[in-house]
């Protein structure tokens, strides 16, 4: 059966997306008999196209390019669009908000009330409301699926949700933000701040808005859902002490260099007890330490089992194919298990 896509949002993430799955189309049905079309777009900047035979991929990325989806174009609004394209799974890629999750919160609340499944990299819906998003998937017989919303493709949610089923986690801490990781790693050679943002920005890691990402709240969102999505808690963001790297000049990077270490912003969430706390803060790592040696966008995660010790995953956090990708492994999921 070919697997109906809407998508919601059609901006970086979107367009590696379609990229992926263009480029893959025949060895994605070779090794998994997945076939797919895009029945509808709606972006907010480019207009909402739909069409029931599918949407030519193609022209999508065309008509971005161009700034306005022309081909198959609808009026109305999102909910419009979700009753009249049809699909089996939505996929949200709208801009994250992380104070009340909107508009993604809303879009995701009538697409699994409408019995659709929903895959998102959006952080805002994940962090705020994870429970009631899933429970209401569940209730519906639906998936809610949110790979990419921490390491973008790098597979932390599935890795606990699959192989280390059964393990319990104690602990988790990295580096959960690329843009943070790649300016202080800029900043280390000397870059200006400034110009170490605007790089990251072009090279599409930052937010919409990148005072998310400096000001550590992308990563006090990764790590809230880390809590409740791996270690079964539930945890408000606001309870997430949370400092960024806005506060970090060149001559502190120059005094930790002094002393043998390196600063990076270290997300972690651990288990006390019953309770469960969290926290983002920059901290000073020694050079020999494995977190030290993680540059640029990378990301990494240190996740502390009762079974098998540490386990640790290093890779992409963030960037177009990368997010891309975290949709594309959330789709053959739910085709996997339809
Ligand atoms: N802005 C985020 C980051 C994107 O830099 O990590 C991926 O969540």
């Amino acid at each position: 059966m070919t697997q109906k896509i809407a998508l919601i949002g059609f901006g970086t993430v979107g367009q590696g997306l379609v990229e992926i799955l263009q480029e893959k189309i025949d060895e994605l049905d070779e090794r998994y008999g997945y076939r797919w079309k895009i029945t509808g777009v709606c972006d907010n900047r480019f207009g909402t196209v739909c069409h029931m035979d599918g949407l030519d991929p193609e022209v999508l990325l065309r008509e971005a390019a161009n700034g306005s989806l022309q081909t198959h174009r609808m009026a109305g609004d999102v909910k419009q669009f979700l009753d009249e394209c049809n699909a089996d799974v939505v996929v949200e890629m709208t801009y994250t908000n992380l104070s009340d999750g909107e508009p993604a919160l809303s879009h995701c609340r009538y697409a699994l009330e409408k019995g659709r499944h929903v895959v998102t990299s959006n952080k805002g819906p994940a962090a705020l409301h994870f429970r009631s998003l899933s429970a209401l998937a569940k209730k519906n017989r639906v998936r809610f699926l949110i790979e990419g919303t921490v390491m973008s493709g790098t597979p932390v949610l599935n890795l606990m949700d699959g192989p280390l089923q059964g393990c319990r986690v104690e602990s988790v801490r990295g580096i959960l933000n690329g843009t943070t990781n790649y300016i202080l790693t800029c900043m280390e050679e000397g870059m200006a701040y400034a110009d170490a943002l605007a790089k990251a920005q072009e090279l599409g890691y930052a937010e919409a808005d990148p005072t998310g990402d400096v000001e550590g709240y992308d990563a006090r969102a990764k790590v809230t859902i880390l809590a409740n999505v791996v270690m079964g808690a539930d945890l408000p963001i606001e309870k997430v002490s949370c400092m960024g790297i806005t506060a970090i000049t060149p001559d502190d990077i120059a005094a930790a260099r002094q002393k043998g270490k390196r600063w990076k912003l270290i997300g972690a969430v651990e288990r006390n007890g019953g309770d469960v706390s969290a926290s983002v803060k920059p901290e000073m790592v020694p050079l020999d330490h494995p977190l030290a040696g993680v540059s640029g966008a990378t990301n990494a995660l240190t996740v502390v089992t009762d079974l098998l010790g540490d386990v640790s995953i290093v890779g992409p956090g963030a960037g177009r194919m990368e997010t891309g990708f975290s949709i594309l492994t959330d789709l053959l999921t739910i085709h996997r298990s339809s």
